[in-house]
């Protein structure tokens, strides 16, 4: 969470500096506090009055400052998470090489806590060899970095190099201040988003699931450093950049998708509102209406997430989702219980797409209650269900000890 974190943003010399502006409001608005320091070259694309105008806080420029002359080592003392968005090749290839010829280069050298690089210019500079054994050199040397979006960028190229989207650089800093990489070596499959079950090729049942909750929980993943397989019905947002979702519309779409993903996977979300019923008939043509009223026949649709739990192995975190109007944690439990799960998330249906969620997390043995943003709830709930898989583990490791 964002929210009196400490955070340092340094602005270097590139086209999408002026995107910048956007971040620092955004970031004001979360609750951090923050500090910023521009390159000089980042200084012509967008002014310190403007950034600092946008935080009401200090901007610095210049590495010699007769009035403070070890800014860089006070900054670098402050901040609790660091993030560079944009950064230009030039100030990638000189912190790969421990150059520290600027304000920004100088206090990075002197930071002890987590950096966020958030990379941003031309695709074919992007591409470019040296830039790449730059970014791997400080990926080993613990820097955190995003990967840019592709599409048309400010050169009129088209590729990847754009700055990402301010809301999926807001996900990764208010993830990587409070987590950890955890993640890394795992693999998390996601369903998201509500079936659908075509009558005819405009009309459908489905249901009001918005799928927030499975993006949520994919981005989170992913932010944590594990490979992610995001497989989504219809969803009511955009998917982010750095996720590349399967699609699965109906039932007997998702059912086919994730048997093909799950015995892969560690660790299973199954978040999508998967369609219990399908048309027994499908029209290829739009049905025309009648002066009679209409009968329609359908048939149970396969449950997937039983279908799972009946194959999972041992070392497979199943957690199924259910969304209930009335006796919530009860109808939840026989669910989990029924399925085979290991946990299972119950929420009210009414609060079936908004932002903010309260949420009931059961296993065999105990429930807790989370609430927060969906964002902040995935974390928690990646968290305890990792806790529990260690407990787990440790108590068959005993077991074999015994024996
Ligand atoms: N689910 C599934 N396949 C189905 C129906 C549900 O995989 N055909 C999964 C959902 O993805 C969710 C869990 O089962 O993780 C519970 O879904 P929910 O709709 O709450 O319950 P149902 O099992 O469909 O039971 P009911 O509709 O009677 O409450």
């Amino acid at each position: 969470m964002l929210k009196g974190k400490k955070i340092l943003l340094g602005v270097t010399g590139g086209i999408a500096a002026y995107k910048a502006v956007d971040l620092v409001s955004r970031l004001v608005k979360g609750g951090a506090e923050i500090r910023i320091i521009m390159t000089k070259n980042a200084c012509e694309f967008v002014t310190p009055l403007t950034l600092k105008a946008v935080s009401s806080s200090r901007v610095s420029v210049e590495m010699f400052d007769l009035n403070n002359p070890i800014e860089h080592i006070e900054l670098a003392d402050w901040a609790d998470f660091t993030v560079i968005a944009p950064a230009t090749a030039d100030v990638i290839g000189k912190l790969a090489h421990g150059i520290a010829d600027d304000l920004l280069t100088s206090t990075v050298l002197a930071i002890k806590k987590k950096i966020l690089i958030v990379p941003a210019m031309n695709v074919n500079m992007y591409a470019n060899t040296v830039v790449q054994n730059n970014i791997a050199i400080m990926i080993k040397r613990g820097f955190l970095f995003m990967e840019p979006e592709s599409g048309r960028l400010a050169c009129g190229y088209q590729g990847k190099g754009r700055f990402p989207d301010v809301n999926e650089i807001l996900y990764y800093i208010s993830s990587l201040v409070d987590y950890s990489r955890d993640l890394i070596g795992k693999k998390v499959m996601v369903t998201a988003g509500a079936c659908r079950e075509y009558f005819d090729p405009m009309r459908f049942m489905t249901n009001s699931s918005s799928g927030k909750m499975g993006l949520a929980l994919a981005r989170a993943a992913h932010i944590r450093g594990a490979e992610v397989e995001l497989i989504t019905a219809s969803v009511t947002e955009s998917i982010p950049h750095y996720l590349k979702p399967k699609s699965a519309v109906s039932a007997e779409q998702m059912f086919e998708a994730c048997s093909e993903t799950f015995p892969e996977m560690d660790l299973i979300f199954m978040t999508a509102a998967v369609t219990d019923y399908t048309f027994i008939e499908k029209h290829e043509q739009k049905v025309k209406k009648d002066n009679i009223d209409l009968q329609i026949n359908m048939i149970r649709t396969k449950d997937v997430l039983q279908e799972m739990g009946n194959n999972k192995s041992k070392n497979q975190i199943l957690v199924g989702f259910a969304a209930e109007s009335d006796e919530i944690e009860r109808n939840a439990g026989n669910k989990l219980v029924k399925k085979n799960l290991d946990f299972i998330v119950a929420n009210d249906i009414a609060v079936s797409g908004k932002d903010e969620t309260k949420v009931i997390l059961i296993n065999q043995i105990a429930s807790e209650y989370l609430t927060g943003s969906k964002f902040d709830v995935a974390n928690q709930i990646i968290d305890i269900v990792f806790e529990k898989n260690i407990v787990n583990c440790n108590m068959e490791d005993n077991d074999e000890m015994s024996k």
